[in-house]
């Protein structure tokens, strides 16, 4: 059963055993409406990275090979971590219409195409996954809201995934400058999806909104606030939010509560 599959790749320690068991899952055997009892071991990840706090992972210049390589790394861990947050919103919730698994579905096989090209960048570089220290932000606001699908999707896919949508034109351009082709075209396909999976948090938020009969504002207002939520910094990437789908309303409510980077 796909939950089940997805559960299972959720489990799965080795990143190449993950990705090959993200290209296994098969949508056509899907159960809406079983609550599966949360087993010990998730997320399934290696021993390494060793994963550190926020401020513990040193910010080393691009312009130096081992800093580019840090610099791919942190990346690779995002998507390693990505793959786990597709899969665990499969398996963890239950009772959603059969287009939403299958969306999650597709985000997880964007994620593990992301790792592995990202991954494969790192070796060309002389380095693997696990090499450098990583942090836990992303994992962290899983485990935060794991009891309520609403904070999920306005936290996850549209709060950190959509930063990514912010920070990825940056990374591109540092990249492509010192000299990284590959690692800016890489990150250009990267930018690519990830509109499709800050737009598949969007139409699903917005449905449980309506359903439920909640402002989509006030209540990503509320849920930020009740889930710690990191303040959000500008400068935003207005253009590839509008095509995720936020709303004008909601860019304009972004805007006013950002906090400037000036
Ligand atoms: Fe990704
Ligand atoms: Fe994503």
């Amino acid at each position: 059963m796909m939950r089940q599959q997805a559960l299972a790749a959720l489990l799965c320690t080795c990143a190449a055993d993950k990705v090959a068991a993200v290209a296994k899952i098969n949508p056509t055997q899907l159960d809406t409406s079983s609550s599966l009892a949360e087993p010990a071991g998730i997320p399934g990840r290696p021993d390494r990275p060793e994963l550190v706090g926020p401020f513990q992972v040193r910010q080393r210049s691009v312009n130096s090979a081992v800093g580019r390589a840090a610099l791919i790394h942190s990346l690779v861990h995002i998507e390693f971590n990505a793959i786990n947050l597709a899969l665990d919103i499969i398996w963890r919730f239950e009772g959603m219409p059969q287009a939403f698994y299958l969306d999650w579905v597709q985000v997880a096989r964007e994620e593990a195409y992301h790792f592995s090209l990202l991954a494969d960048h790192l070796k060309s570089m002389g380095f693997a996954y696990g090499d450098f220290p990583a942090h836990d932000g992303l994992w962290d606001m899983a485990r935060r809201t794991s009891s309520d699908l609403l904070a999920r999707l306005a936290l996850v896919p549209r709060t950190l995934e959509a930063r990514g949508l912010d920070a990825s034109p940056a990374i591109r351009d540092k990249l492509r400058a010192a000299g990284d082709v590959r690692g800016a075209e890489i990150l250009e396909i990267i930018l690519r999806d990830e509109i499709g999976h800050v737009a598949i948090g969007n139409k699903w938020y917005g449905q449980l909104c309506t359903e439920r009969g909640l402002d989509p504002i006030a209540q990503y207002r509320a849920l930020a606030r009740q889930y710690r939520a990191p303040r959000q910094r500008g400068p935003f990437n207005l253009e590839a939010r509008r095509e995720a789908g936020f709303s004008p309303a909601e860019l304009e409510a972004l805007q006013e509560e950002a906090v400037n980077p000036d």
